[in-house]
């Protein structure tokens, strides 16, 4: 599947696409080689042009256009959230995304990313428990059993040492299909009764809810001294899981300022609440956990330059693996400033195929 680098094509992936690419590498092994991307960009921070997403907001949900970019190349993911779409069996959230060259504006990759999404979450999530829960963390509450779930459960088993598993979902039947798809992966798995029983000895909590209001799904009263939280669920304005005397009373960790003030756990809190962005803990510029009996949070709401990663492993796995297809998303021209004749519209009959230089073109010969 090679480009054609004389004319402008693009590599398409699909969902039957990447999820080859699953098969072929193993769910875990993608996880960790997009958690490695992530950790590579996130240490190269100044080289990006940042911004906060823009949002398009109804009573129903939210859709979102994510860009940034490089000095080479420029990704953006278009993303949805809604959090009552498995009522009609539709996702709650669905995603693509684009890679193009900066030097031309060509588009080289369209890229399903609802996948990519999943997991490029969960190795951003892992990567932060990595450097923000206990070291010995061996235990997880997962609340909220749905997409995203297993792969958070993969991705904290293989990057951060999770052993145990203690599930709560409001839908019985969710936590069910959870338990069910993690059988055989190593995991010992408890479905608890409610969130409170879930997160009681947890190491971490993970909580991957959806639903549009400030919830308060973790209270103080179900904190432990030493627990790491891993926020997923609250990230969009008026959509919350965590109390906020839960996040007084620890060090908050985000991906990207300006859009978790405005998307995040810290929205309820005041502009000048301190929280910390996460790449500066992975640049050493500043500390991550500081005592074991800190409680930690990763106020996760999902940033661009984390699809930029995942867009780039898709392109690089899809390569090697030779999956994907070429479309001709540019028109093709053997003259770029011929648009009109890439529309392969017939001359009529009869016309003069000559065209009659401009007024005045000829004047030299006169003169
Ligand atoms: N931070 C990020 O980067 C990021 C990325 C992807 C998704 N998300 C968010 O993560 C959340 C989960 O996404 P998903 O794709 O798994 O959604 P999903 O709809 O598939 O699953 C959500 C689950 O939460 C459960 N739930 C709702 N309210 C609950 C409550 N009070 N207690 C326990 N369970 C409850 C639902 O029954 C459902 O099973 C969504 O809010 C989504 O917007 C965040």
């Amino acid at each position: 599947m090679n480009q054609d680098t004389k004319h402008p094509t693009t590599v398409y992936l699909g969902a039957r696409d990447i999820a080859r690419i699953v098969r072929r590498k193993g769910l875990g092994a993608c996880i960790a080689d997009v958690a490695r991307r992530i950790e590579r960009d996130f240490l190269r921070w100044n080289d990006f042009d940042k911004s906060a997403r823009v949002a398009c907001h109804s009573e129903a949900g939210v859709i979102e256009l994510m860009p940034i970019a490089d000095a080479r190349d420029y990704a953006f993911k278009y993303v949805n959230g809604h959090p009552r779409n498995t009522l009609d069996g539709l996702p709650t959230v669905m995603a693509f995304g684009v890679l193009a060259d900066v030097a031309t504006g060509v588009p080289r990759l369209l890229s399903e990313l609802t996948i990519l999404t999943a997991i490029r979450t969960a190795a951003m999530s892992a990567l932060a428990a990595r450097k923000l829960a206990r070291a010995q963390s061996r235990s997880m509450a997962i609340i909220g059993n749905g997409a995203q779930s297993e792969f958070q459960a993969i991705a904290f088993r293989d990057l951060v040492g999770i052993r145990e598993l203690r599930l709560f979902d409001v839908d019985t039947a969710a936590t069910a299909k959870l338990a069910a798809n993690l059988v055989g992966q190593g995991l010992k798995v408890t479905v608890c009764t409610s969130t409170a029983d879930a997160v009681r000895g947890a190491d971490i909590v993970t909580t991957l809810t959806a639903d549009k209001q400030l919830a308060t799904i973790i209270t103080p009263a179900m904190i432990e001294p030493g627990m790491h939280l891993n926020a997923v669920g609250g990230d969009c304005p008026g959509k919350t899981e965590i109390d906020r005397g839960v996040l007084e009373g620890a060090a908050v960790f985000v991906e990207y300022e300006p859009q978790s003030r405005i998307e995040g756990e810290i929205q309820q809190m005041a502009a000048d609440f301190e929280v910390t962005e996460f790449w500066r803990v992975l640049a050493g510029e500043r500390p991550g956990r500081t005592s074991a009996a800190q409680v930690t949070v990763f106020d996760s709401v999902g940033f661009a330059l984390e699809d930029f990663s995942a867009l780039h492993f898709a392109r690089d796995a899809a390569a090697e693996l030779d999956i994907g297809s070429i479309i001709e998303l540019v028109p093709r021209s053997a003259d770029p400033k011929n648009l009109f004749g890439a529309l392969g519209i017939e001359a009529p009959a009869g016309a003069a195929r000559e065209v009659p230089a401009p007024a005045g073109a000829n004047l030299a010969h006169f003169g």
